[in-house]
């Protein structure tokens, strides 16, 4: 049948803030870049700052133009449940 869309909370993401357990929130998709740490042309320590956490606005103040969804579409965990502050 048709997979119901995972919705997560910033508290459950923040879980996920080390190197070997990774996920960034990017225009409120969850993504876990474990697995892309390694490969990001801007280096590691660039995604560490936002592991855990939305890195919406560092993404797209730096590279607007790069097709998250594409690149990162089989790293997909989820979305989040709702506009948190
Ligand atoms: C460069 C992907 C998140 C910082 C790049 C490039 C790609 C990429 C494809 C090369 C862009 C180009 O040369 O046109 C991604 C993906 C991200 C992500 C898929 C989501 C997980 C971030 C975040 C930061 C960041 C959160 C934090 C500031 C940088 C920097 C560069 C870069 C500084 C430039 C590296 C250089 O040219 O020396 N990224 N990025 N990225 N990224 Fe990201």
């Amino acid at each position: 049948g048709v997979k119901e869309p995972l919705l997560l909370t910033l508290e459950e993401v923040a879980k996920h803030n080390k190197k070997d357990d990774c996920w960034i929130v990017i225009n409120n998709k969850v993504f876990n870049i474990t697995s892309y740490l390694d490969f990001h042309p801007g280096g590691r320590a660039q995604l560490m700052r936002v592991a855990g956490k939305d890195g919406s606005a560092l993404f797209y103040n730096t590279h607007a133009w790069v097709n998250v969804d594409a690149m990162l579409n089989k790293c997909l965990v989820g979305f989040l449940k709702s506009k948190q502050r």
